[in-house]
C-alpha cells in the first residue's frame, strides 16, 4: 500500500538548502564535544579500550538523527538576538543542542531495550550490537553523565548556569514520568484495551516527549538569552509558562505523528521497525481505532492486539486500514496544524519580558513548520 504522505509537498528548495546548511554547522562542532569528553576519559586514567568504546557509543547513538533539537536550539537564540551569532555564542548554542542530543541518545538507547526495539536509524538498536547487550544500560547512563559535563566546562561561570541544570533535571524526570506510564500502560501478558483512552495517551506523549523534544530546546536558548522567570514561576506571564502552553500541544502533535508512522510508515523510511501493536502500546493509531471499530473488528483487535506474532499483527493492521486511519490521520495533521498555528497567530509579534529581552512568535513557527508533513 502506497504512503499517503508520498504525495504531500516537498519543502521549497532554498528552504531544504537552508535547513541542511545548518545541520552541517552544527554537525562540524560535534568533534569538540568528542574530544573534550575523551581528555576527560583520559584524565581519569581510563585504558584506551574504554575510550575505544565510548568513542563507539558516541558516535553510534549521538549521530544518526535528524538533529531538530540540537539545531533548534540555535536557531532560537539566532531569532531571540535578531540577528547572527558571534563564535562565542554559536559555540555555546551548539553545546547546548549537543546536550540535548545527548539526552535524546541517552532516552532512546535505554527505550530501545524497553521496547525490545530492533531497528534504529536505520541500523541495528545499539543494545543489539556485538558484545552490547545489557552494557547498553551503562552506556545509556554516561550519555547522561555526558550533559553535565559539557554543561560544566562551558557554563559554570554564567549567571544563568543554575537555570540550566533546573530545566535538564526537570525535563529528564518529566521524561522518565510519561515513559513509566508509557509502560504500565503496555504490559506484555496482560492486554486489555478498556485501559487504552485518549486522555491517558495525552498524558503519556506530553510527558514522555513533549517536554524534552519541544519545551527543552527553546527554555535553554531562552535561558541563554538571559530571558527572566517570573519569580513564583506560576505566574501565566511567566514567558517560559507560555512558551509551554504552545510547545507541549506541539510535542503532543510530534508524537502522534511518531505513533501514525509506527503503523504506516516502511522501515527505509522512518528507520526503524515499528514494535507498537506487538508492544501492546497505548498509541494513536489504537486510540482512533477503537473509536471506530465495529462489534466485529473490536473482536479482532481484543484477539491479536499486543502479541508477538507477525500475523496479529497483520490483522490488526487490516483492521486499521478499514478504519481508515489513513485518511483520520491526514484529517487530524490538518487539524492540528491549524489548532497550533491559530494559538501562535493570537500571541503577540513579539513580547517584552524585561531587562530589554524579548520572545518573539517565530520561535514557535519555526518549531511548528520543522514537523508538518514529516515523513521520517
Ligand atoms: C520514545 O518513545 C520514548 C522516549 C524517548 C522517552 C524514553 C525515556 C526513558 C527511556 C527514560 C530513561 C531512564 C533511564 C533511567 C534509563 P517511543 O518508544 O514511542 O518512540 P520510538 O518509536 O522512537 O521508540
Ligand atoms: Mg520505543
Amino acid at each position: 500500500m502506497p504512503n499517503s504522505f508520498e504525495s504531500q509537498s516537498a519543502p521549497a528548495p532554498v528552504a531544504k538548502a537552508n535547513k541542511t546548511a545548518a545541520r552541517d554547522r552544527f554537525e562540524s562542532t560535534f568533534t569538540i564535544v568528542r574530544d573534550e569528553l575523551f581528555a576527560h576519559f583520559t584524565a581519569h586514567g581510563l585504558p584506551p579500550d574504554a575510550v575505544e568504546w565510548y568513542s563507539r557509543v558516541l558516535d553510534y547513538n549521538v549521530l544518526g538523527g535528524k538533529l531538530n533539537r540540537g539545531v533548534t536550539v540555535i536557531d532560537t537564540v539566532e531569532i531571540l538576538k535578531g540577528r547572527p551569532l558571534t563564535d562565542d555564542e554559536y559555540l555555546k548554542a551548539s553545546i547546548l543542542g549537543w546536550a540535548v542530543e545527548f539526552l535524546q541518545a541517552f532516552f532512546l538507547v535505554a527505550d530501545d531495550v524497553m521496547d525490545s526495539s530492533i531497528t534504529r536509524r536505520g541500523r541495528p538498536c545499539w543494545y543489539r550490537q556485538d558484545g552490547v547487550g545489557s552494557i547498553a544500560i551503562n552506556d545509556a547512563l554516561l550519555l547522561e553523565g555526558a550533559i553535565y559535563r559539557l554543561l560544566r566546562t562551558h557554563f559554570r561561570r554564567t549567571p544563568y548556569y543554575s537555570n540550566l541544570l533546573d530545566v535538564f533535571h526537570d525535563v529528564t524526570y518529566q521524561t522518565e514520568m510519561g515513559q513509566l506510564v508509557d509502560l504500565i500502560t503496555s504490559p506484555e501478558d496482560r492486554v486489555d484495551l478498556s485501559k487504552f483512552s485518549v486522555e491517558r495517551h495525552s498524558l503519556i506523549v506530553i510527558y514522555k516527549t513533549a517536554f524534552y523534544s519541544f519545551y527543552l530546546p527553546v527554555a535553554l536558548a531562552m535561558h541563554m538569552c538571559r530571558i527572566p522567570t517570573s519569580p513564583t514561576d506560576k505566574s501565566d506571564s511567566d514567558p517560559y509558562n507560555l512558551s509551554l502552553e504552545i510547545l507541549l500541544p506541539l510535542g503532543e502533535y510530534f508524537q502522534i505523528q511518531d505513533d501514525y508512522l509506527d503503523f504506516a510508515g516502511t522501515p527505509e523510511q522512518i528507520g526503524k521497525i515499528g514494535t507498537d501493536i506487538v508492544d501492546n502500546k497505548c498509541s494513536w493509531c489504537i486510540n482512533t481505532a477503537l473509536a471506530v471499530a465495529t462489534p466485529a473488528q473490536r473482536a479482532v483487535l481484543d484477539a491479536n492486539y499486543g502479541r508477538k506474532d507477525p500475523e496479529c499483527e497483520r490483522r490488526v493492521k487490516e483492521v486499521f486500514e478499514a478504519a481508515g486511519l489513513r485518511e483520520r490521520y491526514e484529517a487530524y495533521e490538518r487539524e492540528a496544524y491549524k489548532r497550533i498555528g491559530a494559538l501562535i497567530d493570537d500571541m503577540p509579534e513579539v513580547q517584552a519580558v524585561g531587562g530589554g529581552a524579548v520572545v518573539r512568535k517565530e520561535v514557535f513557527r519555526s518549531s511548528l513548520e520543522k514537523i508538518y508533513l514529516r515523513r521520517k
